[in-house]
């Protein structure tokens, strides 16, 4: 081999070891459910992003002002229901209770109402709470969020 052959093929074989070597360290960095240390975390944000932006709770369970606004400080303390039905003859609540700590809540009896639509005795929340349906990894993700809020 000549020289400069030799030096290149000395570079290559350099490359591939720092490539290799990159890609055996990334997968410890990666933040997710996969590492054991981090599923909390990660629960938590999803929880978070499915009660404030997908399924609304804070819409229904939170106080709101006079002029309908809600609080950023007083977010799923519970609150009136600010609409009425239209179907008068059927169930309806006027009270979203406090989800805050999810004080007095079993957490496995609210994964599988998030999961079901119904609570362990078998019954229903009155509408206009939704019957949700949640996969179980969402509802567990929801009850975790609700749990971290202080009650
Ligand atoms: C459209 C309004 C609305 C939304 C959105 C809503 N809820 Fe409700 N929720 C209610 C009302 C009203 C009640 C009271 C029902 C009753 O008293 O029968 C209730 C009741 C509950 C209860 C108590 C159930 C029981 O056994 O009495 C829990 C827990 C709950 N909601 C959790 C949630 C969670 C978690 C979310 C979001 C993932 C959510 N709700 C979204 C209106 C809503």
């Amino acid at each position: 081999m000549s020289h400069t052959a030799y030096r290149v093929a000395r570079g290559i074989g350099w490359i591939t070891l720092v490539l290799v070597a990159t890609l055996a360290v990334a997968p410890a960095n990666q933040v997710g459910p996969d590492r054991a240390g981090d599923a909390r975390p990660a629960a938590l944000e999803r929880g978070k992003y499915l009660v404030h932006d997908v399924a609304m709770c804070v819409q229904c369970h939170s106080p709101r002002s006079a002029n309908g606004e809600l609080n950023e400080h007083t977010l799923l303390h519970g609150g009136r229901v600010a609409v009425t039905s239209p179907y008068p003859d059927l169930p309806w609540a006027f009270m979203a209770p406090r989800l805050a700590g999810i004080p007095g809540w079993d957490p496995d009896d609210l994964t599988t109402l998030l999961q079901t639509g119904r609570r362990r005795d078998g019954s229903s929340p009155r509408p206009p709470m939704p019957p949700f349906r949640m996969h179980e990894d969402d509802a567990r993700a929801v009850v975790a969020y609700l749990s971290s809020l202080s009650p």
